[in-house]
C-alpha cells in the first residue's frame, strides 16, 4: 500500500528506468486507450488551433504530437525522461520538437520562456508528477494570460491503484466498484526495475478537490469536466449486460479544461 503523500520532495526519474517497458506497452502513437478514449477526450478540450503553440507536460513518448501536429498548430512535448524523448526525437517529425525536463520545475527548462504557450495538456501525466501545485505553477508561468489548461487523468475518485477494484455481488447478479480509501492522498508504487526490482514508479493520488484547489491556487478556473467510460475489452455483443453496466457506470477518465485567468 502506498504511503500518505502531502510531499514536498523533487519528483523522481523512475519512468526513464521503465522507458522500454512502457513504450513496449504504448509505443510512440499511444496505446488503444490513447488513441481511442484519451487522445480524442483531450485534443477536444484543448481545440488547438492552426498556428497556436501547445505544450505537453510530461509528454512520454510524444503520444500526443500527431493529433496537435495535424492540426496545424506547434507543438513542444517536455518528459523528465531522456529515454522516452530520445525515442519522440527518432519517431515524430515535423513541426514538433521535444525537450528534456521536469514538470516541477519549467522555468529552469531551456529555452522554455514565460508566457509563451496559447494552451498546455497533462495527457495521463498529472498522476505521476509530485508535488502537484508546481506543476500547475509551472503549467501557469508558461502560458500567456488567458491560455487554456488541459489535463485527462485516470478518474481519481473511481480508480486508485490498489485501493479499488471491481467486485461481484451474487444476490443481485452486479458488478459493482469497491473504494478502499479516497480521501488520504497517497504516494503509490506502480511499476517495478531494476535487477532486483530495487524501485518503483509512483504514481500519486489525490483527491479531487485537491486539484481544484491546486488549480485555483495556481490562477486557473476550470471551465469543463467530462468522465469517460472505458471502451469494451472485447466485442461489445461479447460483453455481459452485468459487465457493460459497470463499465458505462464507473468512468475510467476524467479531463477537464481551465482557462489561466490571473
Ligand atoms: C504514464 S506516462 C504518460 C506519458 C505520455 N503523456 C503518454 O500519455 O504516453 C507519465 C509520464 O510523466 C513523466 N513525468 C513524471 N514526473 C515528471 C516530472 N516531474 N517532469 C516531467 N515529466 C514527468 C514520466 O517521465 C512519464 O513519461
Amino acid at each position: 500500500m502506498g504511503r500518505n503523500s502531502n510531499s514536498k520532495r523533487p519528483s523522481s526519474n523512475s519512468w526513464d528506468a521503465v522507458a522500454n517497458w512502457y513504450l513496449g506497452w504504448s509505443g510512440a502513437e499511444g496505446s488503444r486507450h490513447h488513441r481511442e478514449l484519451a487522445i480524442p477526450a483531450l485534443t477536444s478540450l484543448l481545440a488547438p488551433r492552426s498556428g497556436e503553440r501547445i505544450l505537453d507536460i510530461g509528454c512520454g513518448a510524444g503520444a500526443l504530437a500527431p493529433a496537435v501536429a495535424r492540426l496545424g498548430a506547434h507543438y513542444t512535448g517536455i518528459d523528465k525522461s531522456p529515454k522516452l524523448i530520445a525515442h519522440a526525437r527518432r519517431h515524430h517529425k515535423g513541426g514538433v520538437r521535444f525537450l528534456v525536463g521536469d514538470a516541477t520545475r519549467l522555468s529552469a527548462v531551456a529555452p522554455l520562456a514565460v508566457n509563451s504557450f496559447d494552451a498546455a495538456a497533462f495527457l495521463l501525466s498529472i498522476q505521476d508528477i509530485d508535488p502537484l501545485d508546481a506543476a500547475f505553477a509551472g503549467a501557469a508561468w508558461a502560458l500567456v494570460p488567458g491560455g487554456r489548461l488541459a489535463l485527462l487523468m485516470t478518474h481519481p475518485c473511481f480508480r486508485i491503484p490498489r485501493q479499488s477494484g471491481w467486485g461481484w455481488d451474487e444476490a443481485r447478479s452486479l458488478q459493482y466498484r469497491r473504494i478502499d480509501r479516497y480521501l488520504t492522498p497517497l504516494d503509490i508504487p506502480m511499476q517495478e526495475y531494476g535487477k532486483a526490482k530495487r524501485g518503483t514508479t509512483r504514481s500519486y493520488h489525490r483527491p479531487l478537490e485537491a486539484y481544484a484547489a491546486a488549480l485555483n491556487a495556481n490562477g486557473f478556473a476550470i471551465e469543463a469536466i467530462r468522465e469517460i467510460p472505458a471502451a469494451p475489452s472485447g466485442s461489445p455483443e461479447g460483453e455481459t449486460r452485468a459487465k457493460r453496466l459497470a463499465r458505462q457506470e464507473f468512468p475510467l477518465f476524467l479531463a477537464l479544461c481551465a482557462a489561466k485567468c490571473r
